[in-house]
């Protein structure tokens, strides 16, 4: 122990974060440990988890979840009967992070009225430079924060927090390695979410992922197989596939066509449903279109990001490709892979994005058709490129360009669920609806939200609906016998 308690500190560096280099990962199979002192330090007490943004976050989270119950903690869902709150960040737009950090504030009451309460911070807030030293002078009431590189180190860091009564912060920004012994417990039964690779190494110019995130790494296919192989076991009926960018697999590790070879591995384990996410168009391969439309348990489903229409913009978000290529890509798919269902990820008022720009956008999405997209306005991350780009357009016009795009999306989105009615579809039952405890709720192979009427139906059972009536963002149905 240090008198300094400052000098513990592992603070990130966005310097060190921007970093790239090509040597292979390590891949560990034996970092997670509990030392002896932090053994059932759980016992006795509750946590609650809360997690915002991305898959990559539920799965963390997962993980988190998982060392914290074998430390003996059990969950909680009210905040007030917690002895350790964690909240799992997102740092992807600003919007996110202040709702975060307002909900910090709030909880500055019930550290008053417990002062033995635990509050910690880990995701991908925790990585950035400017937030955590926001959190050391300004949230006192903060006793732990961890990054997403540090998640293993969390019996060590919780047992400072607690018995040392130690302020810790752990943030590595360097190069993570691939950590494959970290328990987990799963949040969903039937449904599992399945890191193949972690970190971004596309830097699109307005995104702060490749810096929280960290450099490239592919999990073994070895180890992606056995999890999935265990989850058949115990009665997973869909895996979905999870990276920043999906479409780079294996790159890290040589392989020229390491998506398309995994897929194929996936499909040939017969698990009922496959999806993934997210895909970039660079790195879609011809192969890996071809292995989509080859197997029946690869759901004709694709989240294919297009951010905006307009090549000047690509250009300068550093997409790698143009309006006309990204359409290509769209066609082929979409003649590959019959009644494919297709969303998008759309940016509007990027750094002095124009009236064409933006007209530009909306072309592109008259010729897609997205079945939905989700369209953000452009937010500034300091460390980004983008962030030091010049930019004279108001936020009112970003606002109205924003409900403008919008209106064409839930137009579309209306149009492509028009195209179920009378259909019968295959859902994976999820549960009863939240709505209405009388009607299930699950998604069809297209990912299409459906309530049904039924009975004798069960969570994960696979079963046909016929759909009676289409809504913009779901569709309704009658569960067909046998
Ligand atoms: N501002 C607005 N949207 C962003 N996204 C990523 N970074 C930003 C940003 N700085 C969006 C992109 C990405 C999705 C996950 O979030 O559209 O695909
Ligand atoms: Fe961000 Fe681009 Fe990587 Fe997606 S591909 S995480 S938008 S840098």
């Amino acid at each position: 122990m240090t008198m300094n308690k400052e000098i513990n500190y592992e603070l990130p560096s966005l310097d060190a974060a921007r970093k790239r280099n090509k040597e292979r990962f390590v891949v560990r199979k034996d970092l997670f440990i509990i030392p002896e002192k932090a053994r059932g330090i759980g016992h006795g007490r509750s946590y609650y988890l809360r997690t915002y943004g991305c898959q990559a976050n539920v799965r963390d989270s997962e993980n988190i979840a998982g060392i914290l119950e074998e430390l003996g903690y059990e969950a909680v869902s009210e905040l007030d009967k917690a002895d350790l709150i964690l909240l799992n960040t997102c740092a992807v737009r600003q919007n996110a992070e202040e709702k975060v950090l307002g909900e910090i504030g709030n909880l500055k009451k019930l550290k008053r009225a417990n002062p033995e309460l635990l509050i910690g911070l880990c995701g991908c807030m925790a990585q950035e430079e400017g937030i955590v030293k926001t959190i050391l002078q300004k949230y006192p009431q903060v006793d732990l924060i961890f990054g997403t590189h540090n998640i293993y180190h969390l019996p060590e860091l919780l047992y400072r927090a607690m018995l040392e009564k130690e302020r810790v912060v752990e943030v590595f920004s360097k190069r993570g390695e691939i950590i494959e012994d970290l328990p987990s417990r799963r949040f969903t039964p039937f449904k599992a979410w399945v890191n193949i690779m972690y970190g971004c190494d596309k830097f699109c110019s307005y995104c702060i992922v490749p810096y929280t995130r960290g450099q490239e790494r592919s999990r073994a296919m070895e180890d992606i197989l056995d999890e999935v192989k265990d989850l058949i076991k115990d009665g997973y009926k869909e895996v979905c596939l999870l990276g920043q960018n999906v479409n780079a697999y294996g790159k890290d590790l040589g392989m020229t066509e390491g998506f398309a070879l995994l897929l194929e591995a996936v499909a040939k384990t017969g698990i009922k449903r496959i999806r993934f996410m997210t895909s970039h168009p660079y790195n879609f391969t011809d192969e890996a279109v071809k292995v989509l439309g080859k197997y029946d348990n690869i759901m004709p489903y694709i989240h294919l990001p297009l951010q905006s229409g307009s090549d000047a913009i690509l250009r300068k978000m550093n997409r790698r490709y143009t309006a006309s290529e990204y359409k290509e890509l769209f066609d082929k798919l979409k003649k590959t892979i019959p009644n494919c269902a297709f969303t998008t990820d759309i940016i509007v008022g990027f750094p002095n994005e124009s009236d064409e720009d933006f007209k530009a956008t909306l072309e592109m999405v008259d010729y897609c058709q997205y079945d939905n997209a989700f369209t953000f306005i452009y937010s500034k991350r300091e460390g980004t490129p983008a962030a030091k780009m010049e930019d004279a357009i108001s936020y009112e016009t970003k606002e109205q360009r924003l409900a403008i795009l919008n209106e064409k999306v839930a137009y579309y989105a209306h149009k492509a669920n028009e195209r179920f009615l009378g259909q019968v579809v295959e859902v994976l039952v999820d549960g009863p609806s939240k709505k209405d405890h009388s009607i299930f709720a699950g998604y069809s192979k297209e990912n299409k939200l459906v309530n049904f009427k039924g009975e004798g139906v069960q969570i994960g059972d696979i079963v046909k609906v016929k759909i009676e009536k289409t809504k913009s963002f779901s569709l309704d149905g009658r569960l067909l016998k046998g």
